[in-house]
């Protein structure tokens, strides 16, 4: 288990805490991907190329997803072996895998992607939106307009482009799952996340939008909160962590 709320932790988020009792550090038994089953599901995950949206398309592997299709701008050959090396090591037959090079700030990209999708799968059962950036930690004033304009561009633009171009896709699977990994920061204030914070609750409040267009329809959107992991924009290099380790210790 992590500290006690309160003292120095270099993993959990200002935020974490006040949203609930307890706190894991590891998969647990209820979220367990090698106890679903998802034999004939398909599933989509933008920003799969590393951190969280790697690690769960991976899980969607150990699930037994039959159709696993990853996007991102990098190289996706090594992930796509990471996905059969995780279905043959928890022992879940090897899915069909469809790796999409993918820009989300792109329209374009994001219709090309699904287009291809569409004609390999014909159908998703779960998307994932993972594909996101976050800002190094600067004042409003101190920002630069690109950079911060940019944060939105691949975390809400992108959120929006990926459910357009998905929905539809959803709407033929069965079980119409629209996940945003958004972040526990659309619910806090860190100064110098004047982009990226704002950006989650933005994407947060979308999902509601999405539910209240298309849950006649069956849709079942997610704007979820990962917990904080150590990957790349939240690592040590990063002026996010440097910010705050200086402002706890
Ligand atoms: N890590 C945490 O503690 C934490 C906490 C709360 C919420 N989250 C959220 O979890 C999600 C995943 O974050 P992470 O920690 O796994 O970050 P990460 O390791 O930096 O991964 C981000 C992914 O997004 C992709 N990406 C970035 N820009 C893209 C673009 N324009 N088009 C397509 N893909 C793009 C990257 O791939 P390429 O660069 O190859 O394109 C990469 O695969 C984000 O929404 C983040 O806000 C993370």
């Amino acid at each position: 288990m992590p500290p006690p709320q309160g003292s120095w932790n270099r993993v959990e988020g200002p935020g974490d805490y006040p949203f609930t009792n307890e706190v894991h550090n590891d998969t647990y038994a209820a979220i367990d991907p090698t106890k679903a089953d998802h034999v004939g599901h398909s599933g989509f995950n933008s920003g799969a190329s590393k951190g969280l949206g790697r690690a769960l398309a991976l899980s969607l592997a150990k699930s037994s997803a039959s159709e696993i299709a990853v996007g991102a701008r990098s190289e996706l050959t090594e992930v796509v072996a990471a996905i059969r090396q995780a279905a043959n090591e928890a022992g879940r037959p090897e899915p069909k895998v469809l790796a999409v090079k993918l820009d989300v700030r792109d329209q374009a990209s994001v219709e090309a992607a699904t287009e291809k999708i569409a004609a390999d799968f014909g159908k998703l059962d779960v998307v994932i939106n993972s594909a996101e950036i976050i800002e190094p930690v600067t004042s409003i004033v101190d920002s630069s307009p690109d950079v911060w304009w940019s944060v939105w561009e691949v975390n809400v633009r992108g959120s929006y482009l990926i459910s357009r171009s998905c929905i539809p896709l959803l709407l033929k699977g069965k079980l119409d799952t629209l996940i945003m990994i958004s972040s526990v920061g659309a619910h806090v204030i860190i100064p110098g996340l004047s982009a990226y914070q704002p950006g989650k609750l933005a994407i947060t409040r979308f999902m509601e939008f999405a539910a209240a267009e298309y849950k006649d329809q069956g849709l079942v959107p997610f704007s979820v909160h990962s917990g904080n992991v150590l990957s790349d924009i939240i690592s040590e290099d990063t002026s996010y962590f440097q910010v705050r380790r200086k402002t706890r210790s």
